[in-house]
């Protein structure tokens, strides 16, 4: 008997022992940080899971406390809890999850996990710009078009707005200047004003004290479990102290509103004192607004029964690259150096580099650089040689801060012997036709003046006075005589006797 529980024992040991080295690995994560009021979600995961039953049991350290223990055939457990804005202040909160393991029916705690999250004061997410229905990556918007700013919330936390706010009102300010109001959480504004910096305000303000009219058929829904594992559960057994998950809502992105203003409702005598009274309320929380969120002032100007959110974004205002011109000779001689000049639009600094593909290329706008030259300028040359001749594309891509653009140009390379056989062709014919029009015109020429013989040339220049007449042959002859013959022509030549007699006095 001793001999079986001591065999027995030590299988057991052993088994501990083995589980403890080989383990199950158990992860535990929060999907905080979470605004007062508002849903928090846990979930444990375990790896190396081998299908077994697991049990797993969480608490929190939170005054009243949570706690939950469920069994499941999954390597995957989510546990929601629910901290009331009444009852928990805003501090970071500790919650651990302890893993058990089933050996022939006993229970035995195998690892521990914890996780630290926050419960905060103001509503958590962040401010999204977005342009042409994309979320700008950067603090830099396009100018003269549209951005969509909008608050983005974590899941929990818009549930918890729609779930128990009355109304949500955004206030937005662009550097300290009040804009506009809206329920929707989102602003429509262009900025005109290329390489501005500006300040953008959010101030989400949703109110949670329920307002009678409307609000009471919205709540009275059907109940669920905290359990929201997908996979088979076993058993289940829920002793959590936090009240019933509210109904799954299909995500929408807008925190509606659930009531329209008291003033409306009022009878229309009323409706006139009350619309005065909200207005002159009105102005004065936006003044405390714009005290807040201008002026550094540290008192959130709303009462205890809001909930709200404070975001802020400085962003700078960009052109886009919309155009890109490529000039310069795109025929080129084989051997010759590729120089084009590329201008562009938009703002500075640009990042490019240039692509060469061979043959055609249609380009499709996600080229990207793997080496860039940054710049200032809006220009830059494309110098390259290409070592063939063939038909190339140069494709060139250019970036800035707020986007990219990507143009081609096509490359033609023709051989220089080419041009050479042209060059052997042509010129012989244009020069052989020069010599029959020179030939031709000659002949005509010299027939027409034959036939007329009007003086034209005349060489002797002593014979000037003389108008005896001769033919052109003779005087053509006369004219070389006298042209060679230098004795005759100084005896002749008045002029050069005239020179003699200068030179004699
Ligand atoms: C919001 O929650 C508070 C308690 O936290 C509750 O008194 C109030 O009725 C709720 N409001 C709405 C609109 O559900
Ligand atoms: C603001 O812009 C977004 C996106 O362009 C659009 O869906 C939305 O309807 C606009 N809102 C208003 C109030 O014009
Ligand atoms: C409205 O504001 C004025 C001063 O701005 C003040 O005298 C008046 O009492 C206010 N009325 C209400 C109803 O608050
Ligand atoms: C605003 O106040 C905080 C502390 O209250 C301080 O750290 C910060 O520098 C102030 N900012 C400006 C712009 O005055
Ligand atoms: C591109 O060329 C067009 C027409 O030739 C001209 O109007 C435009 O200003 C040029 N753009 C740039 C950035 O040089
Ligand atoms: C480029 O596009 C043109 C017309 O869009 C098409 O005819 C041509 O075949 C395309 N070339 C390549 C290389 O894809
Ligand atoms: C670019 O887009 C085309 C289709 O438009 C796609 O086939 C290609 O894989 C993309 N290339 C890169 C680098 O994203």
């Amino acid at each position: 008997m001793l001999r079986y529980r001591s065999i027995f024992s030590l299988t057991c040991f052993m088994f501990i022992f083995l589980e403890v080295v080989i383990g199950l690995k158990l992860s535990l994560k929060s999907n905080g940080p979470a605004v007062r009021g508002s849903n928090v979600t846990f979930t444990a995961v375990v790896g190396d899971y081998a299908g077994e039953n697991l049990r797993f049991a969480f608490w929190d350290d939170a005054q009243p406390q949570h706690s939950a223990e469920f069994t499941l055939s999954s390597n995957v457990s989510t546990w929601t809890v629910e901290y009331p804005k009444n009852l928990y202040e805003a501090r970071e909160y500790t919650v651990k999850v302890n893993l058990l393991k089933n050996f022939i029916g006993f229970w035995y705690l195998d690892k521990t996990a914890t996780t630290v999250f926050k419960l905060t004061d103001s509503l958590n997410g962040n401010l999204v710009l977005n342009q042409d229905n994309l979320d700008r990556p950067n603090k830099f918007v396009a100018v003269n078009k549209t951005v969509h700013h909008f608050v983005r919330l974590p899941e929990n936390e818009m549930e918890f707005l729609k779930q128990n706010a009355s109304t949500v009102i955004t206030y937005w300010f662009i550097d300290c200047i009040y804009i506009d109001q809206t329920t929707d959480m989102s602003l429509n504004y262009t900025y005109t004003d290329v390489m501005g910096d500006h300040y953008i305000d959010a101030l989400v303000v949703a109110n949670n004290e329920p307002l009678p009219p409307i609000t009471t058929t919205t709540t009275t829904t059907t109940t669920t479990t905290t359990t929201t594992t997908t996979t088979t559960t076993t058993t289940t057994t829920t002793t959590t102290t936090t009240t019933p998950k509210p109904p799954n809502v299909t995500e929408a992105s807008t925190p509606v509103s659930t009531i329209t203003p008291a003033a409306n409702t009022t009878a229309s005598n009323e409706h006139k004192i009350s619309k005065r009274a909200i207005n002159n309320k009105t102005v004065k929380k936006e003044k405390a607004i714009k005290d807040f969120i201008c002026h550094n002032s540290s008192i959130v100007p709303i009462g205890p029964t809001y909930t709200y959110g404070h975001y802020q974004e400085s962003i700078s205002i960009r052109e886009t690259i919309s155009t890109i011109n490529i000039t310069g000779l795109n025929w080129l001689q084989h051997g010759d150096l590729l120089n084009l000049q590329v201008k562009y639009s938009g703002s500075p600094p640009f990042d490019y580099c240039a692509i060469y593909k061979w043959g055609q290329y249609n380009v499709t706008g996600n080229e990207t650089c793997v080496s860039k030259t940054t710049t200032l300028s809006n220009t830059f040359p494309l110098v390259h040689y290409f070592s063939d001749s063939d038909q190339h594309t140069v494709v060139v891509v250019i970036e800035n801060e707020i986007g990219k653009a990507v143009s081609r140009a096509t490359i033609n390379i023709y051989k220089a012997s080419v041009h050479a056989q042209l060059s052997v062709i042509v010129v012989p014919v244009v020069f052989c036709l020069v010599a029959v029009i020179l030939v031709v015109f000659g002949v005509a020429y010299y027939q027409h003046r034959s036939r007329y013989t009007v003086e034209v040339a005349d060489f002797d220049f002593g014979q000037q006075g003389h108008f005896d007449y001769k033919s052109f042959t003779e005087r053509l002859r006369d004219s070389f005589r006298n042209a060679f013959d230098f004795r005759r022509r100084d005896d002749t030549d008045p002029l050069a006797s005239d020179t003699r007699y200068d030179s004699m006095t």
